[in-house]
């Protein structure tokens, strides 16, 4: 019997804003890039999040060093329809993680209407528990609170957050 072909270099996208990248995200990419052939960063101008924190490129760069242990993963940057960059880099899957059971309710509808656009069929991670509560709005308001986030995300992101502090503190004065 020929189920066809049953191992092949799948090309995966993990798409977001990562404004910044948390360790809940390394933790999705690293899980997807053990499954996956071949795994896309994919950081995007989301219309509906104004004014990030962080630059695209900021962002693109604290992704690349935060992944450069692993083969298989590369870091790029989109404006537009990811439905449509899914399928100008011939992506075969979508990534997403899935934190809480509210994530669900608009990621559902996300993944129906980019398999609509696109033909392409979004795969979830759960969420390692230890990261459950880690959003990128949470880390940037305890951060410029004071707070303590280093647990909470990874070396090369906190150092360029640490700068930015310190550049809207010298700003301020
Ligand atoms: O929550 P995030 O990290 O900002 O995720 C953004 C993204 C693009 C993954 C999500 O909004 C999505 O899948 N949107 C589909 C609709 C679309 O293509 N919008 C334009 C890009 S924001």
């Amino acid at each position: 019997m020929n189920n066809g072909p049953v191992a092949r270099l799948t090309r995966a996208m993990y798409p977001g804003s990562f404004d910044p990248p948390t360790n809940g995200h390394l933790d999705v990419i690293e899980r997807a890039a053990a499954c996956f052939g071949e795994l896309i960063v994919a950081v995007v101008v989301n219309p509906q999040k104004r004014d990030p924190m962080f630059s695209l490129e900021e962002r693109e760069a604290m992704l690349r060093a935060c992944v450069s242990h692993l083969s298989n993963v590369r870091v790029e940057n989109f404006r537009g329809l990811l439905a449509e960059h899914v399928k100008s880099r011939q992506a075969d899957v979508i990534v997403k993680g899935l934190r809480v059971v509210s994530d669900f309710e608009s990621e559902m509808s996300t993944a129906l209407m980019n398999r609509a656009l696109s033909h392409v069929d979004t795969f979830f991670l759960m969420s390692d528990q230890k990261y459950s509560f880690v959003s990128s709005s949470m880390v940037k308001e305890v951060f410029f609170l004071g707070g303590e986030v280093a647990p909470l995300v990874p070396e090369p992101v906190l150092r360029v957050m640490s700068a930015k502090r310190a550049a809207l503190h010298d700003h301020s004065l």
